[in-house]
């Protein structure tokens, strides 16, 4: 097992990260949550897959036990599961000392630790994240919450849990399309942060898409470093952790405008390929780094161009994007592979020829 402790503002706590869930008794005893009443969180999904295995790990550590299950996906989330939690936390009468455990991927993890912000004006929660996306992404930095009318994230709270455990075997039930969804960020990662990250990610790329134990610890304990670095310099996302939405900016805009048809992971991989052409076009990388990029994303099945728009829609959509303020388009740049830097003053010509980039033909 290999962990470490991601420094924020609000205080430190441990990321644990192991390929089955042993030690994560342990890990419930050194936070000091024992002895008391717990719920669990899951999706329909992660409680036929893991909600066993969780209770025969933890029960024994708990007064009691009850699990709020809600059906898989992003439409449950929103205020009326939350409502649902909040019921049967009261019904299995949680108190102020007792312990949310959220288990499954971001849509679970999110709305799992905005319940527990609220409940009783904040009890402890722990995530066990079983979605690489979640694992290298969500669960790392502290954003609880849930969407509402149709906004992604509106409601929501900054609330870090007691720990983080993750089992990187549970990728292995995962759907491979939501695997390479978190290699998108995983990725990015390496592009704004660490060169050295990005160029293991390049060599062992083989056994990473194999999920082999040791790679796939190499990227969750590379990631999560990555990106606890960014946010325990900036908690609550008032600058550094704005590059975290390198590939972010176009990726929205394609998101907002194909999402029914793709993951959000793939459109950040069409979003990077963008970002990448303007590095491309000031000279800042070059042709055999663009290619090397575009080859990586489609290894690992991660598109690089999309159908169906041309650049005026993408152009415009991306004033659409909530960090989009005073009509000023903000693109995270990198300065050189693995440091980034946010940049308003992109000409709109520059975007619209990264826009047509990544236009297929
Ligand atoms: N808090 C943050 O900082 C942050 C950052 C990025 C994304 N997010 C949020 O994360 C959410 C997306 O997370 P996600 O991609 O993990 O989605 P998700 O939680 O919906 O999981 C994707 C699918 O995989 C299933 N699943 C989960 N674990 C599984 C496993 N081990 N085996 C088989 N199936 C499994 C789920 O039931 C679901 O159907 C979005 O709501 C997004 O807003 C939050
Ligand atoms: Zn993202």
């Amino acid at each position: 097992m290999k962990n470490f402790y991601v420094k924020a503002e609000s205080g430190e706590y441990p990321i644990y990260i192991n390929d089955s869930f042993k030690g994560l008794s342990e890990a419930f005893e050194k936070a000091g949550l024992f002895g008391r009443k717990a719920c669990i969180i899951c999706d329909t999904n992660t409680k036929k897959l893991y909600l066993d295995d969780i209770i025969n790990a933890v029960g024994d550590n708990f007064l009691s036990v009850c699990t709020a299950c809600f059906e898989a996906g992003e439409e449950r989330k929103n205020l009326d599961t939350i409502y649902y939690f909040y019921k049967v936390m009261k019904e299995n009468r949680l108190d102020r000392k007792s312990v949310v455990i959220a288990l499954g991927g971001g849509v679970v993890g999110d709305m799992a630790g905005f319940a527990a912000a609220t409940y009783m004006r904040g009890i402890s929660y722990v995530q066990i994240p079983t979605t690489l996306l979640s694992q290298v992404d969500s669960s790392v930095g502290g954003k609880t919450g849930v969407d509402f009318l149709g906004n992604k994230n509106l409601i929501g709270a900054f609330y870090q849990p007691s720990f983080v455990f993750m089992n990187s075997s549970t990728l292995k039930t995962l759907p491979y399309r939501e695997v390479a969804a978190g290699m998108a960020e995983v990725i990015k990662h390496g592009y704004i942060i660490d060169r050295d990250y990005l160029n293991m990610l390049f060599e062992r790329k083989n056994e990473i898409k194999a999920l082999e134990s040791d790679a796939i610890r190499e990227v969750l304990y590379g990631s999560c470093k990555a990106k606890s670095y960014v946010v325990s310099q900036d908690e609550k996302e008032t600058g550094l952790r704005e590059i975290l939405n390198f590939g972010h900016t176009f990726g929205h805009a394609v998101e907002g405008l194909l999402g029914f048809k793709l993951l959000h992971g793939e459109c950040v991989a069409v979003g990077i390929m963008a970002a990448l052409h303007i590095s491309l076009e000031r000279g800042v990388i070059s042709e055999r780094d663009y290619a090397a990029a575009r080859e990586l994303m489609t290894f690992f099945e991660l598109p690089t161009k999309v159908g169906g728009l041309d650049c005026e829609d993408i152009y415009r959509q991306m004033f659409m994007d909530k960090k989009t303020k005073n009509n000023i388009i903000t693109l995270v740049l990198l300065k050189e592979i693995g440091r980034a830097y946010r940049d308003d003053s992109v000409g709109s010509d520059e975007i619209k020829r990264a826009a047509r980039a990544i236009l297929e033909e």
